[in-house]
């Protein structure tokens, strides 16, 4: 292999000397892309997701020729590095390119592989890269770009959007086909049941239909996970939180508005029940006909709630979006 390499340099000055030579001779870059290119189908058909070690990362990915563009995933998956996000990354990734490689539209123009660093830490090192995971297309002519790196932080690790940031930098757009997932269909079911046979059992007395608590809580469970961005962590499935590798800090609020971790949502649902509790207080106590001592109590401990918590919500708010003017 090493000879092949080296052969191939002086390649194109023999040519020049003799096409006859560079035809028995020599290995051409021609033929030298057309083995790799069959090297990356043959793998590509026994899996999805190419595994590259350093020697093979160099072969395939860092030296020309190279007519096809490697979306690589650098990665930690070895159960001793701990890496909760990599393994979710990596669940979203093998369902992107078993849709690529499965796919009608299937060709040799793009490859999927990674890189784990305990196979590879070299390659770590020579790209200069301390955070996994982390995604880079490498197109098929020139280094990667800015634009390469994708935004994880930001776009999150859900298949249909690594999809679309490779359709932007490869045109090769992707149908994300996700394995059938009989567990939500299977829960709503048994819910269904559930509330059948109850109100089966109460057939008599379903006045606890008529009951507006009941029907004021789910509303506003309803409405709490809704504006907490459940529905945004469901779509672009960002990381639970984030770690920092260098000083081991964790962050659950993410430092932008443009995005936001899990545990985020969760504090801000939280804290929205906080608030709302404390209005639900003060609106009892205003209004029941329960003893005035017992209302001073749900009074106080109201505004207390509604003032503590919905200071919390601005100051979050703050560290979200930069130049907020209160506080
Ligand atoms: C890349 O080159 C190889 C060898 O010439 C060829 O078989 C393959 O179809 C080319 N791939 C693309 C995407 O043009």
């Amino acid at each position: 292999e090493k000879s092949r390499v080296s052969l191939d340099c002086i390649c194109g000055h023999i040519s020049i000397l003799s096409s006859i030579y560079t035809k028995f001779l020599c290995v051409s870059p021609q033929t030298l892309l057309s083995e790799k290119v069959g090297q990356m189908m043959d793998w590509a058909s026994k899996r999805a997701v190419i595994r590259l070690n350093g020697e093979k990362f160099r072969r395939f990915v860092r030296a020309p020729p190279r007519n096809y563009s490697v979306i690589i995933m650098f990665t930690a998956l070895q159960p001793q590095r701990q890496c909760a996000v990599c393994r979710q990354a990596d669940e979203e990734y093998q369902i992107l390119a078993n849709s690529w490689r499965y796919s009608s539209a299937f060709t040799n123009k793009v490859f999927f592989a990674l890189v784990d660093f305990d196979e590879g830490s070299d390659v770590f090192q020579m790209l200069n890269m301390n955070s996994a995971p982390t995604f880079i297309n490498f197109p098929p002519k020139g280094k990667p770009k800015r634009a390469d790196t994708y935004e994880l932080q930001v776009r999150g690790f859900a298949a249909e959007q690594i999809a679309r940031w490779v359709a932007d930098r490869t045109d090769v757009h992707i149908r994300v086909i996700r394995p059938p997932n009989y567990a939500g269909p299977l829960m709503l079911g048994l819910l269904l049941a559930l509330i059948g046979s109850l109100a089966y059992l109460r057939r008599n007395n379903l006045e606890f239909l008529y009951n507006k608590n009941v029907w004021a809580f789910s509303a506003l469970c309803f409405v709490l996970i809704m504006t907490s961005g459940q529905m945004w962590n469901h779509i672009r499935g960002p990381p639970y939180a984030h770690k920092n590798p260098s000083t081991g800090q964790v962050s659950y609020i993410h430092g932008s508005s443009q995005a936001q971790f899990v545990a985020e949502t969760h504090i801000v649902l939280l804290f929205n029940a906080a608030v709302t509790l404390g209005m639900v207080l003060l609106h009892e106590a205003a209004t029941s006909d329960m003893d005035i001592g017992k209302r001073k109590i749900m009074c106080v401990a109201g505004i207390g709630l509604v003032m503590l918590f919905f200071s919390w919500l601005l100051s979050i708010f703050r560290a979200k979006y930069h130049g907020y003017p209160y506080r």
